[in-house]
């Protein structure tokens, strides 16, 4: 049963402004996503304790902290705004679900990121660039899929 509160009827005037600072959230949220897997691949090429890691600690805190984490926020909060506005979502759609299984894929990668940053920060990373020039090409992938979902909704 749909509770009395679903949809959210006063969100409808709200519409193209939810829209609006859900993309500019989106965009500020894979800027660092696509960012911060590249700083870990350059991080490799320094030794820990040198001055250039010291220098790629301090990229790394200010992108995650300062960006990542409340974009990440906004995306999610407008994202689930636009979900309870009125006739905006047909769950009955396939393109929906697509789109919410690669949102909680790239929430899941978000993490993976905070930890290799922990791991960095205490000096402790166990991998090579290899692995984050790899790791990198997951939320481009999660990416190209969501707003193939959004924009063209092939089914
Ligand atoms: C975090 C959870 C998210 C939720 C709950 C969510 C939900 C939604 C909903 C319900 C819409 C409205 C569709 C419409 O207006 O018809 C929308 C639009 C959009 N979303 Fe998300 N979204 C999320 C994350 C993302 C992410 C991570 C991206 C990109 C990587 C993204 C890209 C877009 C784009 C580009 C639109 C505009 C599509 C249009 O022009 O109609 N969203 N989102």
């Amino acid at each position: 049963m749909t509770p009395d509160w679903f949809p959210v009827h006063w969100l409808t005037g709200l519409y193209p402004w939810t829209k609006a600072l859900h993309v500019i959230s989106v965009i500020a949220w894979m800027a660092g996503q696509l960012y911060l897997p590249r700083l870990f691949v350059y991080h490799c090429a320094a030794a820990p304790g040198s001055e250039a890691s010291e220098t790629f600690k301090v990229m790394e805190r200010r992108l995650l902290r300062a960006i990542m984490n409340p974009a990440m926020i906004a995306t999610w909060v407008f994202g689930i705004s636009l979900l309870l506005t009125p006739g905006i979502v047909d769950w009955a759609a396939g393109w929906i679900w697509v789109k919410v299984v690669l949102v909680v894929l790239l929430t899941f990668f978000h993490h993976l990121l905070a930890l290799w940053f922990k791991a960095f920060r205490a000096d402790a990373n166990k991998h090579d660039a290899r692995f984050f020039r790899f790791m990198n090409e997951v939320p481009t992938l999660a990416m190209i899929g969501i707003v193939i979902m959004v924009i063209v909704r092939p089914f």
